[in-house]
């Protein structure tokens, strides 16, 4: 008879490996770190799946405060899985589970950081889009290249894009493919922060536990204003963001922040 040693550890690190996105929890702060680095992180279903419903566990779970999404140093995400989209017919496409993936990941009320380095291409680069935010490493590149396959970019490129870049930069990426270096997308406003690639995790989780320390109520708000900011005129906007301030301003929480700051004091934050 043969034994095997099999440790804890190995069974743990198995599980690890096996899963397609690891999440992590540090104090209020959950990393969830997309984990097929042998495709470049591509999106396929059952990523997109796992990290919507990691998110959607995470939206209502009270001590998570902020997220951060991030891939390994070569690759964020180079985009849709390319092997697996060849296999779809059109009736697959229609019946598209990715579609409300995608659609929750967006949803999502918690302040959501992209750290970014190496490939962040087709579905990552709108993945890192769906995010609040994009702090990116020196070397990261970022594009839309999926008309060089004779597609188009099918979960919020064009759109997206267009609102963060403006529409000369936005078309010339997705028309062309092109993809832009971390000093270019800085400057064309696709990412908020650039730094070096080891510090990138680290200065996206410290921002995030910064967030993760203020109201929720307040936050959420936040992040809900500034992304109806994109579906409303302006004299609707500031009625909406005037209605949020009235229910944020009703908030517990709000006392406790103003008695904080009168008392000089750190504020202890309920979420009420
Ligand atoms: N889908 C599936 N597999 C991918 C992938 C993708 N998007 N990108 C890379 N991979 C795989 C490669 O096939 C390769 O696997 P094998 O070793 O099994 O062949 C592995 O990852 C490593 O890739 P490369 O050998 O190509 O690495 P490289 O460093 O030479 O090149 C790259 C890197 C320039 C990013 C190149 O991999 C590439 O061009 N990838 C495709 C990028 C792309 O077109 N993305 C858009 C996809 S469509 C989309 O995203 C639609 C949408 O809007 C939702």
């Amino acid at each position: 008879m043969i034994y095997i040693k099999i440790t804890i550890s190995d069974i743990t690190m198995s599980a690890a490996q096996e899963k397609l996105v690891i999440g992590t929890q540090q104090g209020r702060v959950l990393t969830l770190t997309l984990n097929r680095p042998q495709a470049l992180n591509a999106l396929n279903t059952a990523l997109l799946i796992e990290l919507s419903g990691q998110l959607q566990a995470a939206d209502t779970n009270e001590d998570i405060g902020a997220v951060v999404i991030t891939g390994n140093q070569k690759a964020f995400a180079a985009g849709a899985d390319v092997k697996e989209m060849a296999t779809m017919n059109a009736i697959d496409l229609h019946r598209d589970p990715r579609v409300q993936a995608w659609a929750d990941i967006a949803r999502f009320s918690k302040p959501i950081i992209a750290a970014v380095n190496g490939f962040c291409l087709g579905g990552g680069c709108e993945l890192a889009m769906c995010a609040d935010y994009i702090i990116a490493g020196h070397k990261a590149v970022f594009g839309q290249p999926e008309v060089k396959l004779g597609i188009m970019p099918g979960a919020g490129g064009t759109q997206r894009l267009m609102r963060l870049v403006g529409p000369a930069k936005a078309k010339q990426m997705v028309l062309t493919g092109a993809t832009i270096n971390a000093k270019e997308a800085l400057q064309a406003g696709l990412v908020a922060e650039t730094t070096a690639a080891e510090a990138v995790l680290e200065k996206a989780q410290s921002q995030a536990k910064q967030i993760a320390r203020y109201a929720p109520i307040a936050v959420a708000a936040i992040k809900d204003c500034c992304n109806k900011s994109l579906d409303l005129e302006l004299q609707q906007g500031l009625s909406y963001e005037r209605r949020s301030y009235c229910v944020v301003s009703s908030s517990e929480d709000r006392n406790e922040g103003i008695d904080a700051f009168l008392n000089k004091r750190k504020p202890e934050y309920q979420n009420r």
